[in-house]
Formats: structure tokens, sequence, C-alpha cells
């Protein structure tokens, strides 16, 4: 599906596939230190073979990833998300995500967000969690677009984030349709749900 960014470029969002695999590898080369840090919880300076395997190779209903792509150069990943289902509880799963630094605070991890939470409806999930580096308010910030109330426990250096997902999918096609431009936007607003503290 193409969904408009704030700035007015539009993606292409669809599912990985296992041919990704060398698009991935280059997108990890292209990020930040700081981007790989905040994604990874560690630095992460190349992605093994199995890193790669494991993060391609998927079955899109126990592990889901879409990534975006620039519709004029579709070989150019712009961002992953995913999110991989937790085998001891099927109706949970851990999600994650990375934009490439050029396009952070556009609304693409937002978009990204919406779609993976409309995957996790259609397969049966109904909360998603992530963890996440103290401080990183840009991801707690994708949590509570894909969901509702959001809990978080903070043990100093990461936190985990958790939220309960709405039974309602299609979400990312009303975005897609209904996104309004807010060029130049790169500074967060203030949260629409408040945040429980429950550690
Ligand atoms: C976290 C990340 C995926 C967000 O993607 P993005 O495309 O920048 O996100 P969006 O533009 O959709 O913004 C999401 C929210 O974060 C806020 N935000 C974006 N950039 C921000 C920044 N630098 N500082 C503070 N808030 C920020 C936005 O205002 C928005 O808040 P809202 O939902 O209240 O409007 C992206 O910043 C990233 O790849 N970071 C590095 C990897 C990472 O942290 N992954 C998460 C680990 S699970």
């Amino acid at each position: 599906m193409f969904v408009p960014l704030h700035d007015g470029s539009r993606v292409l969002v669809r599912p990985i596939a296992a041919e990704d695999a060398p698009l991935l590898r280059r997108f990890h080369q292209r990020l930040s230190p700081e981007t790989v840090r905040d994604r990874f919880l560690s630095a992460k300076p190349r992605l093994s073979s199995s890193d790669v395997r494991y993060l391609t190779d998927v079955d899109q209903h126990g592990h889901v990833a879409l990534v975006a792509v620039d519709p004029e150069r579709p070989e150019r990943l712009l961002a992953v998300a995913r999110w991989v289902r937790d085998p001891a509880h099927p109706e949970a799963a851990e999600a994650a995500f990375v934009v490439a630094d050029h396009l952070q605070g556009l609304g693409l991890g937002s978009a990204l967000a919406i779609a993976l939470a409309d995957r996790a409806v259609e397969e049966g999930v109904t909360s998603l969690s992530g963890s996440m580096l103290a401080g990183n308010v840009a991801s707690e910030g994708l949590f509570r677009r894909m969901g509702g109330e959001v809990e978080v426990l903070r043990d100093g250096v990461t936190n985990e984030v958790l939220t309960s997902l709405p039974a309602h999918t299609g979400r990312l096609a009303l975005l897609a349709h209904n996104r309004r431009m807010r060029p130049g936007r790169r500074t967060p607003v203030a949260p629409v749900v408040p945040v429980r503290l429950v550690a």
C-alpha cells in the first residue's frame, strides 16, 4: 500500500521477503550508530548471515515483517518493522521498528506501527510489547499509535512497553487516505493517551 509522509513524499509498504536479504544488509549499513543502538539496544555494526536470514525469511503469521521502499527506487529499503509472536502466549507478540535516519520524524514509523497493528489483529494477536532504551520517546509514541493505553516498565536503562490492540483492522488504509501533510515537523507533540507506570 502507498502511504504519504508528512513532507508530501510517498512510500510503498509491503511484506518483507527472503529476496530482500541484500537490501536489508545495505539498509543496515547506512543506519547511524545511534539508530542501530536504539533498534538493537547495543552496537551492531554488521548483520550476520543468520541475522539476515532470521529477519527476512519470515512466515508472515508468527513473525510478521514489513518494509517501506521508495516507489522510484524499490531496491532501497527505507524502514523495517516487525512483530514476533510469543510461542508461550500466541496472542502476544514483540514489535520492533527502524526508520532510515533521514526520514525519521516524518510519520513513517507511525504508518508502519498502524500496519503492524492491522496485521496483528488479522492474526489474532491482542497485545504488542517492545523493548527500548529509556528516553526513546519516539518509540513509545509508536506503541501509543498501535493501541490505546500504554504500560511502561522502567528498569533504568531499558523500558518495556506494552499495549493492547483495538479489535478492528483496516487502519492503515484510513491513515493513507486521511493523512495530512505536516511539512518539516520533526518535534514530538504531547501524548494523547496517558502513560500508566506499572513499575
Ligand atoms: C522510533 C522510530 C522507529 C520512529 O519512527 P519515525 O518515523 O521517526 O516516527 P514518526 O515520525 O511516525 O513519529 C512517531 C512519534 O514519535 C515522535 N518523534 C519522532 N521523532 C522524534 C524525536 N526525535 N524525538 C522525540 N519524539 C519524536 C513523533 O512526534 C511521533 O509522536 P506522536 O505519535 O505523538 O505524533 C525511529 O525514530 C527510529 O528508527 N529510531 C531508531 C530505532 C528505534 O528506536 N527503534 C525502536 C525500538 S523498538
